[in-house]
């Protein structure tokens, strides 16, 4: 289902910015690059969660991801929005975000109010947190995630 995992790598670039300060969960998102050209084409919109990595180091990052077009915000492009589950002081634009996607939570969705929006994006990181810990812990060691895989193992 949803041919998974898939593994995107990319550039973070600026997004609206209402991640961090409007929703308090903030995403880092990647450039119309990756978003047009390197998604299956059999990929869904929706929320996944899996691991990252920065710039193709380690420690990897347990992450979620959302994959869509916002309908809380009618956003008229796609956009892949990862958010990590550990705070940074830091944003991350310039640097280069890898994920392995792992597994699918559920569709994106249009909510009555932000706090709804958030409640359900809170309930998506704890879903992924548990998950990822439990069951997809192998993944944290994909090849695709750490520069070191690039020559190494195969
Ligand atoms: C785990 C997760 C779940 C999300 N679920 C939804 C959703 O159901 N509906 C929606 O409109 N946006 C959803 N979003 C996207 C947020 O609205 C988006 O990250 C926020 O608007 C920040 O966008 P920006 O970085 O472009 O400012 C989700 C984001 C994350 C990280």
């Amino acid at each position: 289902m949803h041919d998974l995992p898939f593994r995107l790598k990319g550039e973070v670039v600026k997004g609206f910015g209402r991640g961090g300060k409007e929703l308090g969960i903030p995403t880092a998102n990647f450039s119309d690059y990756v978003v047009d050209n390197c998604l299956p084409k059999s990929i869904q919109q929706g929320i996944y969660f899996g691991w990252a990595s920065l710039n193709g180091k380690r420690p990897p990052l347990k992450m979620v991801t959302s994959v869509g077009w916002n309908p809380f915000y009618q956003n008229t492009k796609r956009s892949i929005e990862t958010h990590i589950l550990q705070h940074f002081e830091e944003d991350f634009y310039g640097e280069e975000l890898r994920i392995v996607c792992v597994g699918y939570i559920r569709d994106e969705a249009d909510f009555e109010s932000v706090e709804e929006l958030i409640g359900a994006i809170q309930k998506d990181i704890e879903v992924s947190r548990k998950a990822l810990e439990e069951n997809f812990s192998h993944f944290k060691e994909d090849n695709f995630l750490f520069d070191e895989g690039d020559t190494s193992r195969n």
